[in-house]
């Protein structure tokens, strides 16, 4: 399977690096006035069934149905344009148009990503969600990309990442010690995974069930979603509300399409984005009752709720060490810390329990 996705993503990186540097002088124009339409790929990793998947049918039906006679806009999901790294990397050079990446990956693309991956950094889901409704937040950083020939269109609610394991329930730090757990590919990842004690084993999101299930790693950390509609719950019994992370995904759209859009259907193209989020964000809170629910009941999944207050107190040095080798990200950083007042953190902790 792996093995045809990647021939799959190497014929479309031939194909369409091929459509998109004849378009780059006025894709949009010559497409028209062929009387061609313009087809937008857009690739991630989750199912059919996940709240992104369904925000991105919501933006090609938006798309369709105000520029239909322009383009064509195709959602690949699953990973068929292959892992959020490759599919980062299509979007760079053009070869597809736009990609949901986790925040995390972006890390390994541009520095200023590593602030949303913090540990810790936002006090309640409250918070998280006013920080990166912010232009001022989140702007600079979403902008930061464009010389590397990509840019953030909107972000993606992913929830709170907590860890699970197949067989320890993770109680404190502790229980971690000497487990291999799956983290995301992103420095950021491994370090919060060394000072809490566990074995930081990187791997893309698609290798992470095989490995659970054939016991090369002990457990990972994710949403609630990894458990149903990744199947994750098959395997892990223990799923543990630490908090340790919220870490936005991030729609990133090809520069070069993006600049060659005409300022009209730029426009629309804005509003599509705006509705990813929004339906996204809708469809998000049902999916973690719902995945809870199954866990729970179908998969035989344990939540358990420990104080995350050792957690935290053992990860949150890296703020500073961030803020320390980033100056430039220290004014973000306050800003967040606003919200954190505005919100803060029992409201989060009462929406885990829920
Ligand atoms: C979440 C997130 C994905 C990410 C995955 C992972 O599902 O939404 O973007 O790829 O976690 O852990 O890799």
């Amino acid at each position: 399977m792996k093995r045809l996705q990647r021939v799959i993503a190497l014929m479309l990186s031939g194909l369409l690096l091929t459509a998109t540097l004849a378009g780059c002088g006025g894709t949009a124009a010559s497409a028209e006035d062929s009387g061609d339409r313009t087809i937008i790929r857009i690739g991630h990793n989750q199912a059919t069934d996940h709240p992104t998947h369904i925000a991105l049918l919501a933006f090609e039906e938006y798309i369709e149905d105000r520029l239909g006679d322009k383009y064509d806009v195709e959602v690949y999901p699953s990973e068929l344009l292959g892992s959020q790294t490759d599919m980062v990397q299509l979007t760079q050079t053009g070869a597809i148009d736009f990609c949901v990446a986790s925040n995390s990956i972006l890390e390994t693309f541009s520095d200023n990503y590593t602030l949303f991956n913090l540990p810790y950094l936002f006090s309640s889901s409250e918070a998280y969600h006013a920080a990166m409704d912010d232009p001022e937040i989140t702007n600079p950083i979403f902008e930061s990309t464009t010389k590397a020939g990509f840019e953030a269109v909107t972000w993606i609610d992913a929830g709170t990442r907590n860890f699970y394991t197949v067989s320890t329930p993770i109680e404190a730090p502790e229980d971690l010690k000497g487990l291999k757990i799956r983290v995301q590919q992103s420095p950021t990842n491994v370090e919060m995974m060394s000072r809490l004690g566990g074995s930081a084993t990187p791997m893309g999101f698609g290798e992470v069930y095989t490995a659970l299930q054939s016991k090369i790693i002990d457990g990972a950390e994710n949403n609630e979603l990894a458990l149903t509609s990744n199947g994750h719950g098959d395997v892990c019994k223990y799923y543990s509300y630490d908090m340790h992370q919220m870490i936005p995904d991030i729609l990133i759209g090809n520069c070069a399409f993006l600049d060659g859009l005409s300022e009209e259907d730029r426009a629309i193209f804005e509003e599509g984005f705006d509705l990813v989020n929004s339906v996204e964000r809708q469809e998000w809170t049902k999916a973690v009752e719902e995945a809870k629910d199954k866990a729970e009941n179908e998969q035989g999944v344990t939540f358990l709720y420990p104080d995350t207050k050792p957690f935290q107190e053992i990860c949150t040095p890296m703020h500073e060490s961030l803020i320390e080798q980033y100056p430039d990200l220290k004014p973000i950083y306050q800003g967040i810390q606003t919200y954190n007042e505005q919100y803060p953190a029992e409201a989060a902790e009462g929406g885990a329990e829920q």
